[in-house]
């Protein structure tokens, strides 16, 4: 696997190993990425990802170097191609960590990339390192990930972290999903037909309080604004889905809520 695209890349088996790796770099400090540069190229506005990689490289013994505004802090606003920016930046890391706001765009980098190519999101389309890492909190906090019943609520239209969470959950066993979402911002036709594809259980619904009591993973997720053609638009959805005492009330008392943030 050179690049990182999408989370179908990864089977269970790769996903244990990469979780083993991951507990061994929580207990000891090591040094494998010394003198290897990373370069987090970020088109789109980022806190969690792009910290959490550069972070990462550091704790590893890596360098960083990195534009956290590339629309307007790169050649981009010059006219440079997304293909040749990249072309560049592989001439300085053995790395790119590439958020864009356009769907496609990690692929349209990897064809063109000499060095890997990890996509930290691509507009509406992929997340697939969040979808490892919540893969990984599912697994640290439940302690299994087969098996599960999960509700994926909000703006399953426009999210990403839902879409890649998803793809990847269709290679575990016996996995339950609860689409939650209005109507107009349900999950695409694609994700249903692999899921199907994969035996993966799931219903849709617009109704919150039905699903709670019957989840082990309650997955919130924002009204993605930045999506939407105007504010109007946006406000027809905006605080469809929040969680209150009363439904935190209703739910197991092993079910974890998760949030990917902001
Ligand atoms: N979860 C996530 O992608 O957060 P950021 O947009 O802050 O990176």
């Amino acid at each position: 696997m050179k690049n990182v695209i999408e989370s179908q890349q990864f089977d269970t088996a790769t996903t244990q190993k990469i979780f083993d790796i991951a507990d061994r770099f929580e207990r000891q400090k090591e040094n494998c990425m010394n003198g290897k540069i990373m370069a987090c190229l970020f088109y789109e506005p980022s806190t969690r990802t792009r910290f959490s990689f550069e972070s990462a490289m550091i704790k590893l013994g890596g360098a960083v170097i990195s534009t956290e505004n590339a629309k307007e802090f790169s050649s981009a606003s010059k006219g440079e191609t997304l293909e040749d920016t990249i072309r560049v930046v592989g001439n300085y890391a053995d790395v790119i960590v590439l958020r864009h706001y356009e769907k496609g765009a990690a692929q349209k980098a990897a064809d063109v990339s000499a060095v890997p190519i990890i996509n930290a999101g691509d507009g509406t389309g992929q997340h697939p390192t969040q979808a490892l890492l919540d893969l990984y909190t599912i697994k640290k906090e439940l302690g299994y990930i087969d098996d599960i019943s999960i509700a994926m609520i909000g703006d399953l239209k426009n999210g990403r972290t839902v879409r890649s969470l998803s793809y990847v959950l269709g290679k575990y066993n016996k996995i339950k999903i609860f689409f939650v979402s209005p109507p107009d911002l349900k999950i695409g036709q694609g994700i249903k037909e692999y899921l199907t594809r994969h035996d993966v259980g799931f219903s849709e619904t617009e109704n919150m309080e039905h699903v709670l009591s019957q989840v082990d993973v309650i997955y919130q997720t924002r009204i993605q604004k930045e999506r939407f053609e105007s504010a109007e638009e946006y406000g027809k959805y905006k605080g469809k889905y929040v969680l209150l005492p009363e439904h935190i009330s209703k739910i197991k008392n092993k079910s974890i809520i998760m949030h990917p943030l902001p």
